[in-house]
């Protein structure tokens, strides 16, 4: 039968898939995060072009782990994989909840990954279009996206808690530039900013990780923010930033 044959051939490009996850540390690992439905879901981008290669693990999340790949035309490329089986998803609901953009939600497991997956999307495109520095998005499928790789030669930048900045005074007014352009100009609240969530190119601030981020007009926005503020007068504390003064930076507008 037709379909047999799709399927059969399916599991094949699956199989060779498989095969050409290099480098997943183990296969425990492996297993749990490329069920079949997530295989299905690279496959889907594959056929796209988007995956070619799947080259190894960047890094192992609570609820994600992200990938370096390789895309057709043989660019790097960096794979997030969100795990539906232990993903929070009751926290997820939590900050979808409220949000305008997503205003009926299925309330199952997976469709509440794929709607979080989806809201990192276009989080990501809408801070990247007002100018934030912002890792480019390419795609997403179900449970996966599809992003800029951040790093130079396959190594990827570093997370700004690893990293001993040259100049922090410098970072520090370059972060607050993004903090501005991502609160003021794409109206969006991160919501979950911390040394964790910025890399470091060249020192400079790139900010990842934007799933958890809402509109400003999301009930939880003023407390989110007030958090992300004060993470950040934490952390450059000793550059003698108060949380006042960034809230002052971001109330002009
Ligand atoms: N586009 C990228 N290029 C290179 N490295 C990346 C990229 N995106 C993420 N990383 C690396 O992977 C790590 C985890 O990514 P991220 O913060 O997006 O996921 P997470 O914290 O596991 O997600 P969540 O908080 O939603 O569970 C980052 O700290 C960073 O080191
Ligand atoms: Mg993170």
């Amino acid at each position: 039968m037709m379909l047999d044959k799709k399927v059969s051939r399916l599991d094949r490009k699956i199989d060779e898939m498989k095969k050409r996850i290099k480098g997943a540390e183990d296969l425990r690992t492996a297993s749990e995060v490329f069920d079949r439905a997530t295989l299905m879901s690279l496959y889907q981008l594959a056929k796209r072009g988007y995956i070619d290669i799947l080259q190894g693990v960047i890094k192992t999340g609570k609820e994600a782990n992200v990938f370096r790949a390789r895309d057709s035309s043989g660019k790097d490329v960096a794979v997030k994989i969100y795990r539906v089986s232990t993903s929070d998803f009751n926290a997820m609901f939590k900050y979808l909840h409220g949000d305008p953009r997503f205003g009926r939600l299925k309330k199952d497991r997976r469709s509440i990954v794929y709607t979080w997956v989806k809201k990192e999307f276009k989080n990501l495109r809408r801070a990247g279009e007002a100018g934030a520095s912002v890792p480019e998005v390419f795609a997403f499928w179900n449970n996966v996206l599809v992003m800029e790789f951040l790093g130079e030669e396959g190594v990827p930048y570093p997370m700004l808690k690893e990293w001993e900045l040259e100049d922090p005074g410098a970072f520090l007014e370059l972060l607050m530039d993004e903090m501005e352009a991502i609160y003021c100009r794409a109206g969006l609240v991160h919501s979950d900013l911390s040394e964790y969530n910025i890399l470091v190119r060249r020192e400079r601030p790139v900010i990842i990780d934007m799933s958890q981020a809402v509109v400003r007009d999301h009930p939880m926005a003023d407390e989110f923010l007030q958090r992300d503020v004060a993470n950040i007068a934490r952390y450059f504390r000793e550059q003698g930033v108060t949380e006042k003064d960034i809230m002052e930076r971001l109330e002009g507008c």
